[in-house]
């Protein structure tokens, strides 16, 4: 009865342009017009979850609870639709090209630690960074051992970021992979479970899951070789963009990787970056400084 109560509700303006301000100064998602009706349905599942009746008491609620609400309204809000091997080409491009070129210039320099560093840096469910994962494995696990290889894993959302450390999935999700990547790297599951499949300990031993909102504080000390930031840049505004650019740039080993999703560009960073294939940029060898912002 409660529900459909709430389903008769309808989010004012002022309701609306409440929730659009805050997810934006707390996740810099920009929401407009286009996403009313998915704010609608999001933020009505929120108030049946709460047993709240109207909109405007969880707009109140989220005025008044900040730290209670907040985590959980924003992993309401975000959208996490992704999966193994999406945009195959960027995995393809590691194997075929990155990964061996890293390999042979860290064997020149002998003084200097082997290490291979990897940020997934909107890891949502854990398909990207599993597929980071597979990809390094494919390329160079006989040479594993000589190696110091981590993957960081990140993502705003703490619901997605447990179901990713947990690595537990439906079949379905692997069912496009070939055979053999699917029997080297996920267990089937048995009994209850049997529809279900689990990643390989070697997989999950390579990453680190850690909840970071890409608005605060970067707290990693060393650079990366890739940084994968795909499909996540293009729900923030335009000058949010350009300053994560900025930072993704100063967090890249020179001659390293930024990768973005397939509708996602540099715009003006493009100049300080090459281009190394389909939404593939290469930090220089030589850096310029960036100007930030
Ligand atoms: C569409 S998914 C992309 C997943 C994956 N990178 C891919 O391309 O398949 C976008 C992810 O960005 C995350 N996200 C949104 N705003 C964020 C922020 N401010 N900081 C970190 N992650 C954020 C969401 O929680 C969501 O999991």
């Amino acid at each position: 009865m409660a529900d459909e109560r709430h389903e008769d509700h309808s989010l004012s303006s002022k309701e609306f342009k409440f929730v659009c301000e805050y997810v934006h100064t707390k996740t810099g998602i920009l929401l407009n017009e286009s996403k009313r009706e998915m704010v609608y349905r999001r933020f009505s599942r929120i108030i049946r979850e709460r047993k709240l009746n109207s909109f405007s008491d969880y707009c109140h609620l989220l005025q008044t609870k900040p730290d209670e609400e907040e985590n959980y309204f924003i992993n309401a809000i975000t959208t996490n639709l992704t999966s193994f091997f999406r945009e195959k080409h960027h995995f393809d491009y590691l194997q075929a090209h990155e990964i061996p070129k890293i390999l042979s210039q860290q064997k020149k320099s002998r003084e200097q630690k082997k290490s291979i560093r990897i940020w997934s840096s909107a890891c949502s469910t854990g398909e990207e960074p599993y597929s980071i994962a597979v990809t390094l494995l494919e390329s160079m696990e006989a040479q594993l051992q000589e190696w110091d290889v981590k993957i960081l894993a990140t993502d705003i959302d703490s619901n997605v970021l447990a179901k990713a450390a947990e690595g537990i999935y439906d079949q379905s999700r692997i069912d496009d992979l070939p055979k053999e990547i699917q029997q080297r790297y996920f267990i089937k599951g048995t009994g209850s479970n049997s529809k279900n499949i689990k990643v390989s300990k070697k997989l999950r031993d390579l990453i680190t899951f850690k909840q970071l909102n890409l608005l605060h504080d970067w707290p990693m000390t060393g650079l990366f070789d890739v940084i994968f930031c795909r499909n996540v840049i293009i729900y923030f505004d335009k000058p949010t963009q350009q300053e994560l650019f900025a930072r993704y740039y100063e967090y890249i080993k020179p001659g390293g990787l930024l990768i973005l999703g397939h509708s996602e560009n540099l715009g003006a960073y493009q100049k300080y970056f090459s281009n190394g294939g389909r939404t593939i940029f290469r930090k220089p060898e030589v850096c310029d400084q960036v100007a930030a912002g």
